[in-house]
């Protein structure tokens, strides 16, 4: 069993916190979150990437915390990979190393290669094999194991994604019977195509061992519902509930946002900076469409090139007016349907660019390295369009980022996909269906001339419904929910209760 360092004992008593109500931000009144996700931000890799990570940051802080997961780290020859701790900011960091065959059967087999084309509805992609499923699910009790010994008594935890579904089982396997929440950052596909992979209703099983479990859109959560109520025996309960072997779980909708004004404000201060400067001069005049992801088979970069291609041939004014900026950052390239999508996109730019390009002028200027994120903002501020047209995302954080980042003066416009879960919210934005080419095209038009007053309108209905909304607050809602599920679930109501109306009370 791992040995606690002193930092992270929990040894008030669980009766200890319920005496008396406290001021919200007292962390010493408030349970402790350990946030439990398999990549791990630690504090020595630099500044927060996301807003995600700032938002679960914010959230430690203020009520202690403790985030547990994967370290990053492959350990060619280990067989048992002890857990390593630090401290930062009042937030203790656990982490654990891979194995080899871990990080190539949990992470890219079945976490990269089965369950994330599979709840994205790509069921041509996946790669199952039996020995994957099993190590991911050994990989999900190990981590259960090593982190158990690290859960104090009154500490809340928050299970994040499908690398961990069948976390939620391994820890009360493990005796922890603290609140359990779950939010999957991804979609969740019906039941017909969860069915094409084996045993999904175990691992179901073991999420609903949840107290919370929370997903991007309605959508996501009625495919949820009916997978459990199909697979695992589940039968709805009142309002957003299941009842599972005699427990009640709650199911819950939290949309993850963006720090809307803190990436305008980034994004301002970046169109002045030398990347978005030169990148500027570089385009002597042609107009920017710029499309920012990780290179993912989900994100429809096929169809994007073939919309630019079918607006070339539809409308070849566009020729040296427009340059499609496309970063497409390489990720998880030991999954073979990665490595099948670089090599596609690199035949398909090319063909693009040989067949289109002039000898002043190339359409696409495809590239394979991210940009940090306040490189990206302000080339972001720079474009006149945004493409965001994933086949299917859980909600897509660029869509929301290209929204907070343009000029109010003289926005750009965003072309985003219906699949997206954005799009629940960003309405406003020119809506496609990728796989329609001349649908795409259609838009890129409309978008390359829309007018100024058209543009304001969209952006201002577009920012309306981001700017007001931040990532500690879907944070706080989620907490808030976690401790009301707890206490339908016959959790610790005495605690909870106090500390959900806090929660509530601020989650603003
Ligand atoms: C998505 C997933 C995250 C994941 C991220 C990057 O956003 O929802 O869980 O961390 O992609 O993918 P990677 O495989 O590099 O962690």
């Amino acid at each position: 069993m791992t040995r606690l360092p002193k930092s992270m004992r929990r040894e008030a008593p669980f009766g200890a916190e319920v005496t008396e109500l406290h001021p919200a931000h007292n962390r010493a009144t408030m349970n402790r979150l350990v946030v439990i996700s398999n990549r791990v931000p630690l504090p020595d890799q630099g500044p927060r990437a996301g807003g995600l990570a700032v938002a679960l940051d914010g959230l430690m802080e203020k009520r202690g915390g403790m985030w547990f997961g994967w370290s990053g780290i492959v350990s060619p020859n280990a067989t048992s990979t002890p857990v390593k701790v630090a401290h930062h900011d009042g937030v203790d960091y656990a982490t654990t190393d891979l194995t080899a065959e871990e990080h190539d059967r949990y992470y890219n087999g079945f976490s990269n290669g089965v369950l994330w084309p599979l709840l994205h509805s790509m069921t041509d992609l996946i790669q199952y094999d039996r020995t994957d499923a099993q190590i991911y699910r050994d990989v999900n009790l190990r981590l259960a194991a090593d982190v158990q010994a690290l859960i104090g008594p009154d500490d809340l935890i928050w299970v994040h994604d499908y690398h961990l579904l069948p976390l939620p089982a391994a820890l009360r396997a493990a005796g922890v019977s603290n609140p359990i929440g779950f939010f999957l950052h991804i979609p969740f596909c019906t039941p017909e195509t969860l069915d094409a992979v084996p045993d999904m209703a175990e691992l179901l099983r073991g999420l609903l061992a949840s107290d919370l479990i929370g997903f991007q859109t309605e959508g996501d959560m009625a495919n949820f519902a009916n997978c459990a109520v199909q697979f695992c025996d589940a039968a709805r309960g009142p309002g957003n509930t299941l009842l599972v072997d005699g427990r009640r779980v709650l199911l819950g909708v939290f949309p993850v946002e963006i720090e809307a004004r803190e990436f305008a404000a980034m994004a301002a201060a970046n169109a002045r900076k030398l990347p978005a400067v030169r990148l500027r001069q570089s385009l002597t005049g042609q107009t920017l469409v710029l499309g920012l992801d990780r290179l993912d088979p989900t994100k429809g970069l096929l169809q994007r090139i073939a919309g630019l291609r079918r607006l070339l041939e539809t409308e070849p004014v566009w020729k040296r007016r427009m340059t499609l900026l496309q970063v497409a950052a390489i990720s998880r390239k030991e999954v073979g349907s990665y490595r099948a999508l670089r090599a596609a996109l690199d035949r398909e730019s090319g063909n693009l660019n040989a067949d289109f390009g002039e000898p002043d002028w190339l359409p696409l200027r495809m590239i394979s390295h991210g940009v940090d994120r306040a490189t990206a903002a302000g080339f972001m501020r720079c474009a006149r369009v945004g493409l965001v047209t994933p086949l299917r995302d859980g909600m897509n954080l660029v869509a929301k980022e290209f929204v907070a980042a343009q000029n109010p003066a003289d926005p750009g416009v965003l072309i985003l996909s219906r699949f997206a879960g954005a799009a629940q919210q960003l309405d406003a934005a020119l809506l496609v269906n990728p796989h329609d080419t001349d649908a795409m095209a259609e838009a890129m038009t409309q978008a390359l001339t829309m007018k100024l007053a058209e543009r304001r309108e969209r952006w201002q209905s577009l920012y309306g419904a981001i700017e007001n909304r931040t990532p500690l607050a879907w944070g706080r809602m989620f907490v808030a929910a976690l401790l009301r599920g707890a206490v339908r679930g016959g959790g610790r109501l005495e605690l909870v209760e106090n500390e959900d109306h806090q929660a509530m009370a601020n989650a603003g």
